[in-house]
């Protein structure tokens, strides 16, 4: 493999379309230039440590793109990085083996990437800075040989001034990566899995992420931007114009005035229109750095005029109003395509959960990518921005604590930095159930990682999410962070909201309920904490952890409570890794947790949460299936999720009664559910009614025959021709009558051809040891899902899905050409 790229061939130079991203870069025609280091870097994974650069000889090296995942690959093995540990947060009393804790896939060791690249337009008098958006872990940086820098933490941004390592014509880049065991509680991810770019620019310009942009003021009529640029170089000028989300310009502004190595900006934008999740709407800024009279640096940052108070008396009030965060917690994963950053998946997952009604995502436990911000902004999700799952004392042996003290605060300051514009952060997280809670230093410790966000960014609070309540009402721990923020512990609310100062209580982490999409288990009782021999979970959302609950012990708090501002359920996705509560047993290596499974297909959990927080569309579910061949005559309680109040259950035709929400329990106030139907085979129906009474609404679900076809449905049918996007297809088994098979396992086999590939597969099934970047895989509960990738060519793209006994299926997807490239 020839090592000697061009920067045209190897290189993306990012141009005008990347400026309406905030990515702080200007067109290939002025004095910045983003490249982007994606194709053709070499990699190779070892299993033994090697602190050297390895040998120039690179015959045994993989070429890859980045963002890449070394470990998604698999295959699946019990024995990598089998934990055995006791888990304190989870109540327990002794140590447990915990084989498919962190995904069973093999991320631990050592990575070395290399990268040859040119970069002509490096010449004296300008600087060139490499910025990694996150490379797991422990990353150790080489340019030309020399050690430019080490960042610790995989999930940060970090970069390094590399002017003064830069050669004319051939420069070689070498990242040494390695993860050890026992590091992480889920899967991580190996690799560099975010983008990697350098910026070059002139001495004199505006320094990496040196720019901060807040709403101090707003008025209907009027907003005012403060901007503060922070520079190299004297006797400078910074002039900015703000634009307009249709890129008009609606306000000029000059500034000379220097403060330190700053010069700060107040702009006036007459009748602002505001950013919320219902509008959210963006303005960019575009400065220019003037030297004298000379242009010396452009930047382009996005921002959105919003403001969010947090109320003692009312919560949180954003722009004036008072909302509740509607959150999930989500892992970096994207399921079958591991942790390597893809903004179709991202876009995907966000709109999923928007539709069940969402407003807000957590980062858990830790800093998220800048593409999920992007989107966030541009999509209207609030965002919690979590810095940390370990802090002094450790959950695991080889976790942060190993860094803590002397990275912590580069590490925040890199967050905030890289972070602070996006309009979408409304809160930080200084930390995740750090055990450092109960420790005589925890409460110096939150002062002080609170002081440095607060330093970093006075505009947004802090919060920490708390399990150890008894202790930080009594330790002062729980008095110093802005806003408390509680993991489970519901019936610890009114007691803490009484003792602290705050006035508000944040459900930072709720519920972790367990389901597996489309299975179900008798008898249907509310449980604590059950395992099944084939180590699924019912989907009747009627058992938790020990440490944990049911939805609607949320719920309850969330609609009684004025001074509970909101939960972030634990999780919106499942991820890979902590296959909770079968820790234990194998195989077993992805969560349960999710409202949604591992291939972003809702579970019924979905439509519960839907009912609730869609406030304009109709949700009517009715759980379980129908196909219980077996049961014929046994009691098969059904559920029906909705926003109506009350309905009636028909099973082939006959009446099983009216339902209607009542407090009688907590699960009565939010579900309609018949305890007592026998099963037959047949049709389920259900009619909802309205507050008069009057029927208004009716679905049904029919028990189906055996499979017999194919039906593919894609969540995009035309993809930009990047090589980056990808169109989710999902594939359901189905009767001859097109009536879903719900427990169909049928092995199929896909087959992509034209302007695409077949990237990976997923069906959501916790216990499944296929792979997920092989063409063939069983679905699971009747259904799974194909990831079908663009190339770079436009043109047309077909999946060809076959099954045995079943008549295959196709489905054709356009790629076309973006107006302007894509910036994925
Ligand atoms: C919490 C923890 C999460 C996850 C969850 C599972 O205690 O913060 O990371 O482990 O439990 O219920």
């Amino acid at each position: 493999m020839n090592m000697a790229h061009t920067i045209s061939s190897a290189l993306y130079i990012i141009s005008a379309a990347i400026l309406s991203l905030n990515l702080g870069c200007a067109t290939q025609n002025s004095i910045r230039r983003v490249v982007l280091l994606e194709k053709d870097w070499q990699f190779i994974n070892e299993e033994v440590a090697n602190a050297q650069i390895p040998e120039t000889d690179t015959a045994n090296w993989e070429t890859v793109s980045v963002p890449h995942d070394w470990a998604i690959k698999g295959p699946f093995d019990k024995k990598i990085d089998a934990q055995v540990v006791r888990v304190v947060q989870n109540l327990e009393k002794k140590a447990h083996p915990r084989p498919g804790r962190t995904g069973a896939l093999p991320h631990i060791g050592v990575g070395w990437y290399r990268k040859s690249f040119t970069l002509p337009e490096f010449k004296t008098g300008k600087k060139a800075i490499l910025v990694f958006d996150g490379a797991m872990s422990d990353a150790h940086v080489y340019l030309n040989g020399k050690k430019v820098g080490n960042w610790p933490s995989g999930y940060n941004y970090f970069n390094f001034d590399i002017s003064k390592y830069i050669q004319e014509g051939e420069n070689l880049l070498a990242v040494r990566l390695e993860n050890l065991s026992f590091s992480s509680r889920w899967y991580p991810g190996a690799g560099i899995y975010r983008k990697v770019q350098i910026i070059v620019k002139d001495e004199v310009s505006f320094q990496q992420w040196g720019t901060f942009i807040t709403t101090p003021f707003i008025y209907d009529d009027l907003a005012m931007v403060n901007i503060k640029s922070t520079v190299s170089g004297d006797n400078l000028k910074v002039v900015t114009e703000i634009r307009d989300a249709d890129g008009k310009p609606v306000a000029t502004h000059s500034s000379d005035k220097m403060d330190g190595n700053q010069i700060e900006q107040y702009i006036e934008v007459y009748t602002p229109k505001l950013w919320s999740p219902e509008t959210p709407y963006l303005y960019t800024a575009h400065s220019k750095l003037y030297q004298g009279t000379e242009l010396k640096d452009e930047l382009v940052t996005r921002f959105g005029i919003r403001s969010v108070v947090y109320d003692r008396n009312k919560g949180m009030v954003l722009n004036g109003k008072v909302i509740k965060f509607k959150g999930v917690c989500l892992h970096h994963d994207q399921g079958p395509l591991g942790t390597a950053v893809n903004r179709s998946a991202l876009r995907r997952q966000i709109s999923i959960m928007k539709d069940m009604g969402c407003n807000a995502i957590r980062s858990s436990h830790n800093m998220p990518s800048q593409e999920q911000l992007e989107l966030c902004d541009e999509m209207g999700i609030l965002f919690m921005a979590e810095s940390f799952d370990e802090w002094v004392k450790p959950k695991i042996p080889n976790g942060y604590n190993r860094w803590f003290k002397d990275w912590a605060e580069k590490d925040i300051v890199n967050l905030v930095r890289a972070t602070r514009n996006h309009p979408c952060i409304v809160m930080w997280s200084a930390g995740n159930e750090v055990p450092d809670q109960s420790t005589e230093e925890g409460p110096q410790l939150v002062k002080w990682l609170q002081d440095i966000f607060h330093r970093e960014d006075p505009t947004r609070p802090v919060t920490v999410g708390m399990d150890q309540v008894r202790s930080v009402i009594t330790n002062g721990f729980g008095t110093i962070v802005d806003i408390p923020g509680f993991n489970y512990r519901v019936h610890l609310y009114d007691e803490a909201y009484e003792k602290l100062p705050q006035g508000l209580i944040l459900g930072a982490e709720t519920a972790s309920t367990v389901s597996s999409r489309g299975i179900y288990k008798f008898p249907v009782e509310k449980l604590d904490w059950k395992k099944w021999d084939d180590l699924q979970c019912s989907s009747y959302d009627m058992v938790c952890c020990r440490w944990s609950n049911l939805p609607e012990d949320d719920f309850v708090l969330q609609d009684d409570k004025d001074w509970v501002i909101g939960e972030f359920v634990w999780t919106g996705f499942d991820y890979l890794g902590e296959p909770t509560p079968y820790f234990a047993e194998w195989p077993s290596r992805s969560s349960y947790f999710g409202i949604c499974d591992l291939a972003g297909l809702p579970k019924d959990r979905y439509y519960l949460y839907r009912s609730r927080w869609n406030t304009k569309d109709e949700t009517l579910h009715i759980l379980p299936h129908w196909n219980w061949e077996g049961r014929e005559g046994e009691t098969t309680p059904v559920f029906v999720y909705s926003n109506y109040d009350s309905a009636e259950l028909f099973v082939n035709g006959i009446s099983q009664g009216v339902q209607k929400k009542s407090s009688v329990t907590k699960q009565n106030r939010y579900r309609l559910m018949w305890m007592n139907v026998k099963y037959e085979p047949g049709i389920v129906k259900v009619i909802a009614f309205d507050d008069k009474g009057k029927a208004i609404a009716e679905k049904e679900i029919r028990t189906a025959s055996k499979p017999h076809h194919i039906q593919l449905s894609a969540d995009r049918d035309v993809i930009v021709a990047d090589g980056k996007e990808l169109s989710y297809v999902t594939v359901s088994v189905v009767d001859q009558n097109g009536i879903p098979c719900p427990t169909a396992t049928n092995r199929l086999n896909f087959k992509v051809s034209g302007a695409g590939k077949f990237k990976a597969v997923c069906n959501g099934d916790a216990t499944s040891l296929e792979m997920f970047h092989l063409p063939t895989m069983k679905a699971f509960s009747g259904k799974l899902v194909v990831l079908v990738q663009s190339s770079e060519d436009a043109g047309k793209i077909e999946l060809e899905v076959k099954g045995d006994g079943l008549e295959t299926a196709k489905i054709k997807i356009a790629s076309t050409k973006a107006a302007e490239p894509h910036p994925n």
